[in-house]
C-alpha cells in the first residue's frame, strides 16, 4: 500500500486528521468529541498519512515550546497500519520542521506502550510524568537534534 505524509490543509482534511486522533487517542477512553483538541492547534505543525484513497492511516502534530524546543503530541496510527513504519515516516517529518525552524532538542510525553517506539527513534526516557484520565501514565521524553 503506497502512503503519503502530507500536511492536512483542506477542511476535510483536518476533519479526517482530528477524526482519527479522537478515534485512537479520546474514543477508548469515552472522552467526548472536541476532547482531542487543545488551544495550540492553529499555531500547531500538523502531519498525516494517506493512503491511495485518501484514508488516514496515521496523524500526529509539533509545536513550539519555545525558539529552542520544539514538542511532539497526539502521534496515532489506525490499528490496521501500525508497525509499517507510519509512525517513523511522520516522526521524521517532525523532526525535519524542528530542524528548519533550528530547534536544539524535542520533547515529549509518551504513553506506556510507546516508551519502546520513542526509544528506538533516539529519545532518551527521563522519568514519569502525567497521569492522563486517572489511568494512562505518560513519560517525559527527550531527544537532541542536529
Ligand atoms: C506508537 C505508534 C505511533 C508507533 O507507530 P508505528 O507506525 O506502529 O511505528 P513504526 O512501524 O514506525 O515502528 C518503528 C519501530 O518501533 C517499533 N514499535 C512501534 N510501536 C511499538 C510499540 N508500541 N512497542 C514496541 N515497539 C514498537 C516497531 O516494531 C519498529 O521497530 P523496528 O524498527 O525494530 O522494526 C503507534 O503504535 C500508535 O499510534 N499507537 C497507539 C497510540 C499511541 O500510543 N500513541 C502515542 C501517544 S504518546
Amino acid at each position: 500500500m503506497l502512503i503519503t505524509i502530507k500536511q492536512p490543509r483542506s477542511e476535510k482534511e483536518f476533519e479526517d486528521y482530528y477524526e482519527l486522533r479522537w478515534r485512537i487517542l479520546r474514543d477508548p477512553w469515552q472522552q467526548p468529541k472536541g476532547s482531542e483538541k487543545d488551544e495550540l492547534e492553529n499555531e500547531s505543525f500538523h502531519v498525516m498519512a494517506c493512503d491511495e484513497n485518501n484514508n488516514v492511516a496515521g496523524v500526529g502534530r509539533l509545536h513550539f515550546n519555545n525558539e529552542t524546543e520544539a514538542q511532539i503530541r497526539y502521534m496515532a496510527v489506525s490499528p490496521e497500519h501500525i508497525e509499517q513504519g507510519i509512525g517513523t515516516s511522520m516522526l521524521e517529518a517532525l523532526e525535519e520542521k524542528s530542524r528548519l525552524e533550528h530547534c536544539k532538542t524535542i520533547v515529549l510525553d509518551a504513553r506506556k506502550n510507546a516508551v519502546v517506539f520513542y526509544q528506538k527513534k533516539g529519545y532518551e526516557l527521563l522519568g514519569k510524568s502525567h497521569l492522563l484520565f486517572g489511568s494512562i501514565q505518560h513519560y517525559r521524553m527527550l531527544k537532541f537534534i542536529l
